[in-house]
């Protein structure tokens, strides 16, 4: 049955993985007075239980430090401004990056969201490139909230778009006919070429091109520390040619919750507006924002320069994934040559890559051994290293994944079930609550 408009706006059949029995689906018991009791379900990557999450960045857990910090945190209301957290947080961002002011949200999407709100007037375009998060993952917030359109380009398998093609691709504000652009987005590390990260060179030059046409630069720098460190350059230096920057606590950096927006005193004030607006004004949040001040820090529990560390793991993922029978290229822009998965495409934390075989087999197979990795877009499967995957992990992971081949080898990709290649089959529907999966052994607790 294909999926509609209607039929999305209802649940799966699982309430919620911490709302029903996750292996039966029953729905909460009621105790006194009605009210549900919840059964507590143990997550795959709870640290501990076994299992080596390679998901995405997004699984990390907040280090010992973080965790010290958020107990310890100093509170007060953020939307009076009075979190003494919240404001040494934005302060540290705004520093880091270069800029004048930044603004700490829930969420990258909010943080994308924000900074549209702030940049682009209703009915005004952004340019963006066709696979990136702004287009592809954000429920057309631009549209349904924004109230613009974004003009979607061809992108390279470096992440970038063709310079002739951005400078042909602005509206002419003469033409009645015609938006009028009012932004250009592009996304670093860029996530579908296999979180490859921009150089300053091209930011520079797609932001004289914007910059020349009247228009600000925006970064959607989700894993913008993952780009910092692989190309040896200082957050200053990767921020300069942007005018707005949002970037992710909650994934290479292990923290619980939260993004920030970076950029001048008016963009941050006009994106605190937006916020407001899209309901994201928080009040004691200085709990989280400690975990944020810990990241961004300087000293040992800093989590920026340990990044490389998740890039060198990837990197082992993928030279021991390309000389498996079996592993091959993802294709697409995340390795446009066929064949062999070639490794050198690693430089980041991302490896993604195709099996010649039934992925959702060979993906079972590896959560029967305690590993999980996740099916990504067109037919490919996507491993994320990050915080607390070790190199001796990766060597786990591999050993699974050689085993998992083993088992499916006359699975043929032919056999896989319609449900598994279709679109909705990718990292974020594997994350819905119906589909995180069952860990072998679940403690429920009350
Ligand atoms: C490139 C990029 N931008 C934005 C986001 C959105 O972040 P969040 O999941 O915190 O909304 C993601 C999330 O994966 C991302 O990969």
């Amino acid at each position: 049955m294909p999926t509609t408009w209607e039929s999305a706006q209802r649940p799966p059949p699982l309430v919620a993985p911490w709302a029903a029995d996750g292996r039966t689906g029953r729905t909460p018991r009621t105790g006194a007075f009605g009210a549900p009791t919840y059964t507590r379900r143990t997550m795959p990557n709870n640290p501990g239980n076994g299992f080596i999450d390679l998901r995405s960045d997004t699984v990390t857990h907040p280090s010992p430090a973080m965790r010290r910090a958020m107990y310890e945190a100093e509170l007060g209301d953020d939307v009076f401004g009075d979190d003494p957290t919240v404001n040494a947080l934005q302060e540290r961002a705004a520093d880091l990056l270069g800029k004048e002011a930044a603004l700490f949200v829930a969420s990258g999407s909010m943080a994308n969201l924000v900074s549209q709100l702030s940049h682009l007037g209703r009915g005004q375009e952004t340019i963006a490139g066709a696979s990136t998060h702004i287009v592809e993952d954000e429920q057309a917030g631009h549209a349904v909230v924004v109230g613009t359109s974004i003009k979607q380009m061809h992108e390279n398998p470096d992440g970038t778009f063709d310079l002739d093609e951005l400078g042909e691709a602005f509206r002419d504000p003469a033409d009645p006919h015609q938006p009028i652009t009012g932004l250009v987005a592009i996304e670093n590390t860029h996530a579908h070429s296999m979180g490859r990260p921009l150089s300053l060179a091209y930011t520079r030059e797609v932001a004289r091109i914007a910059h020349a046409h009247g228009v600000p630069l925006h970064v959607d720098g989700a894993r913008f520390f993952n780009a910092s460190v692989a190309l040896g350059l200082t957050p200053r230096q990767m921020a300069d040619p942007a005018d707005s920057i949002a970037f992710c606590l909650s994934k290479g950096l292990s923290c619980p919750i939260g993004s920030m927006v970076v950029g001048s005193r008016d963009f941050v004030h006009r994106a605190w507006r937006g916020r407001k607006l899209v309901g994201g004004g928080m009040r004691q949040v200085g709990v989280l924002a400690a975990a944020g001040l810990v990241a961004l820090g300087d000293g040992p529990d800093g989590m920026i320069e340990r990044l490389a560390e998740d890039h060198l793991n990837a990197r082992r993922l993928a030279e021991g994934l390309a000389a498996m029978d079996g592993i091959e290229s993802p294709g697409g822009l995340a390795q446009p040559t066929l064949g062999t998965l070639d490794p050198g495409r690693a430089v980041t934390n991302f490896v993604i890559f195709r099996v010649r075989r039934d992925r959702t087999a060979f993906l079972d197979e590896l959560r029967s051994r305690g590993v999980l990795l996740v099916a990504y877009d067109h037919g490919t499967i996507r491993a994320v290293t990050h915080y607390g995957v070790t190199a001796s992990d990766v060597d786990r992971v591999l050993e699974a994944c050689r085993a998992a081949l083993h088992e499916t080898a006359g699975r043929t990709p032919a056999a896989t079930s319609p449900a598994a290649t279709s679109p909705a089959a990718t990292s974020h529907a594997a994350t819905s609550p119906a589909a995180i999966p069952t860990p072998p052994t679940p403690t429920l607790e009350r």
